[in-house]
């Protein structure tokens, strides 16, 4: 379930590649401070760790990426080697042995940076650096130009041309490789399990926080590194409200309870959400409002499959969902002009589907020019279609504060899909089964 080092210089090669002449400047993410001296577990930045798998805050790399491609340089800036912050931190790399560990071309104290970049940035036609996303790195960066160019003289010329790496980073993380799928199978696999977990536990008079802990244990003592994003565990009308995370409620015996929950393994991230009835017995118009979410959830996997728009899944789980509204009563009209007029918003006002992968909503464009793009092998994707409503006057009662999403990660196949969170209960019959 490791992805091994070779596989990161193969991404860095590919990216040079593309590339073709120029120098990137990928820096990781900062540590984040909680409150006084005390840091949030640090995450290192998706882009720098796809094309490294070097997780330590405080660094930086830079490809200088050459037209002849044997002399292009990978360049890793990281933390000195510091046995008394190790007393304190544990163990950190440093440049020496990180060069060597993640195979890079030459290794640097980041503490150097400020005195190497202005030289590196010099000839270079094209700089690669994702402008706007930190306002210290746009500084920096800037800083590093225009003290390159006071230097300049009659034969030395610096770049007025960025452009930015995340858009040929986001191609390439879209489509994942076989490692990529087994970490990404691994992750859903253990979150699949802390959603048996957590349906095994749910009686009336629990607390949603209970059940977060019962997710928690899951996926910690399964070798995930924590969560993927916060835990949603909404019981009754709390899961009409879309992100909802407080988690503090009493659940009632009557309710659903929905959970939106994944873990995060190796980088990669899992997003499942299941809904099912506190008392293990979907009641008659809780289990006509599921089926009709499962009846959507189903007809938008259907269109998951090479050179269909990755669009077509939530325009065939919209089109049931709406269908049921009308049928139930909540929406007037046909299907076509209930769509057209958006009035089903009220009750599904989410799209179906995002990318899959380090990040949760995952790098990746979704179309141009309002084109949707075609799904292709690789890709990985969300379908969660959902159903909320809450009260209001022209709504019959008994259908008050239900809110049901069904979520599933899902990759394309060369011939269809693969459902990568099958073994989360998900029919009526499975979530009864299993709560019994
Ligand atoms: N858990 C975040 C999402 O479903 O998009
Ligand atoms: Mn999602
Ligand atoms: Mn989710």
């Amino acid at each position: 379930m490791i992805i091994p080092i070779k596989s990161y210089s193969e991404r860095r090669k590919n990216f040079a590649l593309r590339m073709h002449n120029g120098i990137a400047i990928i820096p990781t993410s900062p540590e984040q401070v909680r409150s006084r001296d005390g840091h949030y577990p640090y995450r290192f930045d998706s882009y720098f760790y796809y094309l490294t798998g070097f997780t330590e805050p405080e660094a930086l790399l830079v490809i200088v990426a050459e037209t002849d491609k044997k002399k292009t340089k990978h360049i890793l800036f990281c933390r000195n080697k510091d046995v008394d912050r190790e007393i304190w931190n544990g163990f950190c790399y440093g440049p020496e042995a990180a060069c060597e560990a993640f195979n890079f071309d030459e290794a640097y104290s980041i503490s150097e940076l400020d005195r190497v970049m202005p030289t590196l940035l010099t000839d270079q036609p094209v700089i690669y650096f994702t402008l706007g996303e930190s306002s210290a790195w746009d500084l920096r960066v800037t800083g590093w130009i225009k003290q390159a160019k006071e230097q300049v003289r009659s034969s030395i010329s610096i770049a007025a041309n960025f452009l930015d790496s995340h858009l040929l980073l986001n191609e390439m993380r879209l489509f994942k490789s076989k490692e990529e799928l087994e970490v990404m199978r691994k992750a859903a696999e253990i979150s699949s399990g802390a959603h048996r977990r957590a349906m095994r536990k749910t009686k009336p008079g629990i607390k949603e926080y209970e059940l977060e802990a019962e997710l928690l244990h899951e996926f910690r003592s399964h070798g995930s590194q924590g969560v993927a994003y916060t835990p949603i565990v909404a019981g009754g009308a709390n899961a009409c409200v879309l992100h909802y995370i407080e988690n503090n409620a009493e659940l009632k015996s009557d309710d659903l309870v929905l959970i939106d929950a994944g873990c995060e393994l190796n980088g990669y991230a899992a997003d499942i959400t299941r809904t099912f009835p506190v008392n293990g017995r979907f009641s008659a118009i809780q289990k006509e409002l599921y089926q009709l979410v499962l009846s959507a959830q189903i007809a938008a996997i259907d269109k998951i499959r090479p050179s269909n728009p990755w669009d077509a899944a939530h325009e065939s789980a919209l089109k049931v969902l709406v269908q049921g509204f009308i049928d139930l009563g909540l929406c007037r009209g046909s299907v076509d002009g209930v769509i057209q007029s958006k009035d089903y918003k009220r009750f599904y006002m989410h799209r179906t589907s995002h990318w899959l992968g380090l990040d949760v909503h995952d790098a990746g464009e979704y179309g141009h020019n309002g084109e949707s793009r075609l799904l292709y092998p690789g890709m990985v994707l969300t379908v969660e279609p959902g159903c909320y409503i809450r009260p209001a006057d022209n709504i019959p009662s008994h259908f008050w504060n239900i809110g049901i999403r069904i979520e599933d990660d899902v990759v394309v196949t060369e011939t269809g899909c693969e459902v990568l969170t099958v073994s989360a209960p998900k029919t009526v019959l499975e979530i009864e089964a299993l709560m019994r």
